[in-house]
């Protein structure tokens, strides 16, 4: 067998480059580049693979010339969990989560950053940079810092969590905050990363996808290669979205799955032009100014567009839209069940509640969400619960003052449910 071998394409005008060419788009006509495979896998591929790395484990599927100079934490091999408060909450029997914010830095974008950094190091990038809402410039940090190359974040001002921006301080990226919105940072990146000579990590990069991707071949392979009936994640950019259909179609080529599982794309509701569009048969994009408390989807205009559209066309799949409340009340009962998550990451089960009340979904479907990020890496949506303005649900736990003695720790324990 011939070894494997990787190179560029550009998803519109089909103009190939090399795979360790560093130009961020086509030079012919400016379009998105994507990495195609000449390879053969099969699914002992995958189990024979000693990689610590739950993203290099898929390395012939990722980038295999890479694999053995990885700057990896490792990163990957995250749970999916079944919890019968959540599958209740859907009315669906056979819901999974597929907790991504078990990541390194507590969120999906470590998967993208590790072959992202790889790729940045290979072509000896003189530093790397990213526009963000705060989970891609935190990943982007830690992995640039592994790899000793300087990186440069620009997020929008006061729009990024406290948590998020501690991490990317803390790991010694330049934090540039912006006096704009997410949409503004990412135009002005971009012209930037041209400009200046420094290397986008932005989910238009091809290689992010490569690694964003094993999200979907983890949890095939957990499933024993099974297909689910669905997937539903959070959709913003929608490079996550363009990627799980990406890993979809090449699972199918491989023969590793029979058939093919839905994508549902899910969106907030001021902030879901993509959700729109696909209400209209995909007429066209319409951006939109966006507005939601899930900071990290709070995307207006994304780039990702045509390729989310061949995710969800290829994929029979829907994309749907779920208000803040909504989003509220799904990570209500995700963190009661012990599992938690960030805001943003809920939006995947709001949807999924919604696609099956409207028998979309139908309750012998089987289903996986994937949870993109950590509880932690949002503890603001606290003053948000807190504030009279609150959306959240009653259900919301609140902390009770009380004075110091045992006898009021003692009246509060009595007004509690008697334990399971
Ligand atoms: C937690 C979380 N979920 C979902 C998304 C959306 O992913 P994408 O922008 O690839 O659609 C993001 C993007 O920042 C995120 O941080
Ligand atoms: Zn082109």
């Amino acid at each position: 067998m011939s070894a494997p071998r990787s190179w560029q394409r550009c998803d519109d005008c089909g103009h190939e480059l090399d795979e360790l060419d560093p130009r961020p788009r086509c030079p012919v006509c400016n379009g998105l580049l994507a990495i195609v495979h000449a390879t053969t896998v099969s699914r002992q591929t995958f189990d024979q693979c000693a990689s610590p790395s739950g993203v290099w484990r898929f390395a012939d599927l990722v980038l295999p010339t890479a694999a053995p100079m990885a700057v990896s934490y490792p990163e990957g091999n995250t749970p999916l969990i079944s919890r019968s408060r959540i599958s209740d909450w859907c009315g669906i029997d056979e819901l999974r989560v597929k907790h991504e914010g078990l990541n390194p830095t507590g969120s999906f974008k470590d998967r993208g950053m590790t072959v992202g950094i790889t790729q940045a190091k290979r072509i000896g990038a003189r530093a790397v940079a990213c526009a963000s809402t705060g989970n891609t410039s935190a990943s982007l940090a830690a992995y640039a810092a592994q790899a000793g190359i300087p990186a440069l974040c620009l997020v929008p001002d006061g729009q990024v969590t406290t948590g998020k921006l501690t991490q990317t301080l803390a790991y010694g990226a330049r934090t540039l905050l912006v006096d704009g919105d997410f949409d503004a940072c990412l135009r002005l990146m971009q012209q930037a990363s041209v400009e200046l000579g420094v290397y986008l990590l932005n989910s238009i990069n091809p290689f992010r996808l490569e690694g964003q991707k094993t999200i979907v071949f983890e949890l095939l392979r957990q499933l024993d290669w099974h297909a689910p009936d669905w997937i539903a994640l959070p959709a913003g950019n929608l490079g996550n979205t363009a990627a799980f259909g990406k890993a979809i179609d090449e699972a199918m080529a491989h023969g590793l799955i029979d058939r093919r599982p839905r994508l549902a794309a899910v969106q907030a509701e001021h902030a879901s032009p993509f959700a729109a569009a696909f209400a209209r048969e995909f007429d066209q994009l319409v951006p939109v100014h966006a507005d939601t408390i899930a900071t990290a989807i709070k995307i207006g205009a994304p780039a990702s567009y045509a390729r989310g559209v061949r995710a969800i066309r290829s994929t029979n799949g829907v994309a749907i839209s779920v208000t803040d409340a909504e989003i509220l009340a799904a990570k209500g009962v995700i963190d009661a069940a012990g599992v938690g998550c960030e805001p943003a990451s809920a939006a995947s089960l709001a949807g999924v509640r919604k696609l099956r009340a409207s028998g979309t979904i139908r309750p012998n479907e089987s289903v996986v969400a994937v949870l993109t990020g950590h509880i932690l890496k949002d503890s603001g949506i606290l003053q948000q619960i807190h504030s009279p303005q609150s959306i959240a649900p009653d259900s919301a736990n609140l902390p009770v003052r009380i004075g110091a003695s045992v006898q009021a720790i003692g009246t509060l324990l009595d007004s509690m449910p008697i334990g399971r």
